[in-house]
Formats: C-alpha cells, structure tokens, sequence
C-alpha cells in the first residue's frame, strides 16, 4: 500500500473556497498537491515556498474543455509524478428561480459542475488503473438530496447527477482499487454564496440545527476521511456534512 507521504492529490477549483482550504489542509498534512482552476494566478503568491519547494503545482484549466483538461492534468503528472487522489470542487452556482433561469445558465452550471468532474476522471482514471490506486472524492450539495429554495433547478440536477455518476464509477472501479465518493455539503461559508444577501443567508443559519453555517474546514475533515485508509471499505457513498439540516 502506498503511503499517504507520497500520495499526490489533485483538486480542481482549489484556488477559491472549499477547494482552497482541501489543498492548504492537505498540504500541511503529507500530501503533495495539484490545484487545476481557471483562475490560478493568486496561487502563484499565496503558495510560493509550496511551489517552489514542489510540494503544490497549479494549472489552468477550464474543466469544461477537455483539450484543456488533458493538458492540466498532464502539467501536474510532469510537475508531480501522477495523480493518486482525485478531488472535483470546482463548481458554479446559479441562484434562480426556474422561470429566470435560460438554456445558457443550464449550460454553464451542468457543463462546470456534472461534464467538468467526468472530464477530470476521465484524465486521471486511466493511470489509477495502470497503478491499482485511485481515490476520487466529488464535492456534490444538499441540493442534489433534497428540495432546494434558492439554487436553480440547473445546479440541483448538476449536484444530483454527480451523485449518480459517482455511483456508477465506484461500482465499475472496485476491482481496480479505486475508491469513488462524494461529499454533499450544506450552505458553506466560500465566496460562492456571496451572491445570496444577508437575510437569505441568516434565514438558513437559523434552519440548521447545529446552529451555524459550514466552515470549508467541516467539508476538508469529510474529504480528508474518504481519502484516507480509514475509509477503506467505503466506496459509492455520499457523506453529508450539513450540520442535521438532512437526516438520512
Ligand atoms: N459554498 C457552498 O455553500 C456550497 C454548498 C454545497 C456545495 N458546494 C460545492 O462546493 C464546491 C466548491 O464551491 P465553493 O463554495 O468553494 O465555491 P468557490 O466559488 O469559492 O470556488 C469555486 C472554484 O471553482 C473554480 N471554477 C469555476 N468554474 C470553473 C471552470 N469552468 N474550470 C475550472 N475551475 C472553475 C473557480 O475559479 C473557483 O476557484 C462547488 O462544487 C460547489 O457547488 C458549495
């Protein structure tokens, strides 16, 4: 077995939010990490000993366009020697009601969220194969699980279908030793949810029995557990960290 010292994470929109704070923790905690983002120039600043030393590699990429996945996917094997652990962060919120929303908003928010994940196993599955190791961690919502208020019905059908993608994945790499889960998170305190106001924002504070909002840190100890050899014998589920507001 691999040990977790060598293991070479990549996660795509990590240079914002939930993502940001899965590659700092997981840097800080014996993984070497690839960030794939569309925006990663602040990497460039915010990571710089990490960089310089090899310990994290950035790459652009627009996860919609597979050319452009390819060939992130290839910097970070280049930079880092291959990609154990797959995690899918990077992700759209359109927040809108159903007659607002347009075929471009249902476009973009599915293309980001549902195609760019298959995308990016599709770019990493082939060598966790050739290696017999591979974990893939999906970061889905609540709003794939359950009636959503201020979500659009674009980015509930992306949330659900990661999930069901995720399933079908795990079911068809067990026997190659690769691990397929996803996180469903609730209203998490990242930039994404700046474009909700304040009294929006309170309104599902107060509905969340634990009584407070998600830090990125509560979504990190999730993806960080269903990555780890603790979870060895988990594969083809979906952990909620939503602080009780969905009990299943
Ligand atoms: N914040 C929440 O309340 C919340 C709740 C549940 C689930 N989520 C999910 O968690 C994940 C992370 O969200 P966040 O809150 O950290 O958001 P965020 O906006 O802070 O970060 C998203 C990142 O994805 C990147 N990205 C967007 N489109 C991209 C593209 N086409 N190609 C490459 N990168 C792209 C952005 O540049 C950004 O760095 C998303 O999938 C989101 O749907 C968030």
């Amino acid at each position: 077995m691999k040990n977790k010292g060598s293991r070479v994470c990549a996660v795509t929109g990590g240079a914002s939010g939930i993502g940001l704070s899965i590659a700092e923790y997981l840097c800080g905690n014996g993984y070497t990490v690839g960030i794939v983002d569309l925006k990663i120039d602040s990497l460039n600043s915010l990571f710089k000993s990490e960089i310089k030393s090899g310990k994290i590699a950035a790459a652009k990429a627009d996860i919609t366009s597979q050319k452009e996945v390819e060939n992130a996917f290839d910097a970070i094997r280049n930079d880092l020697g291959g990609v154990d652990v797959l995690i899918n962060s990077a992700g759209v919120l359109v927040s809108k009601s159903f007659l607002k929303e347009d075929e471009n908003d249902w476009d973009r928010v599915v293309n980001v969220n549902l195609k760019g994940a298959y995308l990016c196993c599709k770019a990493v599955v082939p060598g966790m194969i050739k290696n017999n190791f591979g974990r893939i961690v999906s970061i889905s919502s609540i709003s794939g699980l359950k009636q959503a208020v201020f979500s659009s019905t674009a980015y509930c059908a992306s949330k659900a279908g990661i999930i069901g993608f995720s399933r079908c994945l795990a079911a068809q790499l067990a026997g190659n030793n690769i691990r397929v889960n996803c996180v469903a998170p609730s209203t998490t305190l990242t930039p994404m949810i700046d474009v909700l106001d304040e009294k929006t924002k309170n309104d599902y504070k107060e509905a969340v029995p634990l009584g407070r909002l998600a830090k990125p840190e509560d979504i990190v100890y999730a993806v960080d557990f269903l990555i780890s050899d603790r979870s060895d014998y988990i594969t083809g589920e979906t952990l909620n960290v939503n602080g009780g507001l969905l009990m299943r």
